[in-house]
């Protein structure tokens, strides 16, 4: 059975007050609304962590993540901020490769592989995005583009690291524009990855794996992304600064 998981992706938003209160909200959702069975995972910018993690607390089904961390394991690398320091301050996820620091900060497959190395060698679950352009969907060559990101960042790693990757597919241009894909786009490139995991680790791992959409997602349309076979939950980026729309979208399951 995969883990279902809701990842909320704060991105550059929340001050310190307004991350605190949206976490108390969504801490108390969580609980009071007896949400089982969906992992839900905060990944607040950097200064919120250790304040989030310690409102989550024990909470059962709650984790903490970051939106990043850097490729080397430590040093004079100013600014950076790496899988370890994370680790050590209660996060368990790190979203790695998401279109926005491929776009903005250009960085590589290659960077990726050591980012998500990083990331294993110190407890952290990457969810790995990959993701086409419009350019490229209009093209038709998105699968082979996406599967390609998937092939250059992640193929190296061992079938046991593999196994601790969570995928999230996300289209670029569904990304904030209120464009969602369709939930049939979504299971068509969900099942696409899922094939070319398991022509290179096996059909066990490929079914194992939790591949997440994420692209506009919100609580009216995470029902019909939800109920594809293939679609094992969401990285949502706005409707998760609403407490209520990211705990519908968890309960949307
Ligand atoms: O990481 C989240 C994604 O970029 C989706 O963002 O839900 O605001 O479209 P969005």
């Amino acid at each position: 059975m995969r883990k279902k998981i809701v990842a909320g992706n704060w991105k550059m938003n929340m001050t310190y007050d307004e991350g605190q209160k949206l976490t108390s909200e969504i801490v108390n959702m969580y609980k009071d609304e007896a949400i089982k069975d969906v992992i839900a995972v905060l990944n607040p910018p950097f200064p919120h962590l250790f304040p989030v993690k310690k409102l989550i607390g024990d909470t059962p089904g709650i984790f903490l993540g970051a939106q990043n961390c850097s490729d080397k394991e430590s040093g004079a690398f100013t600014g950076e901020v790496s899988a370890k320091i994370l680790a050590s301050f209660g996060a368990n996820y790190v979203i790695l490769g998401h279109s926005e620091r491929r776009e903005y900060f250009k960085e590589s497959n290659d960077l990726l592989t050591a980012k998500v190395k990083q990331a294993l060698a110190n407890g952290l679950t990457p969810i790995f995005c990959c993701g086409e352009s419009l350019e490229i969907r209009m093209a038709g060559t998105h699968e082979a583009n996406v599967k390609f990101q998937l092939t250059e960042s992640l193929f190296d790693l061992s079938p046991e690291d593999f196994s601790k990757v969570v995928i999230a597919y996300e289209p670029i241009w569904a990304i904030g524009t209120g464009k969602t894909a369709t939930a049939d786009q979504a299971q068509e490139m969900h099942l696409a990855l899922r094939r070319h995991i398991a022509s290179k680790y096996g059909k066990d791992i490929a079914n194992a794996t939790s591949i997440l959409y994420g692209g506009s997602a919100n609580p009216g349309n995470a029902k019909e992304l939800f109920s594809k076979p293939d679609v094992d939950g969401g990285l949502i980026g706005g409707a998760s600064l609403k407490s209520r729309d990211f705990i519908e979208i968890i309960k949307s399951f």
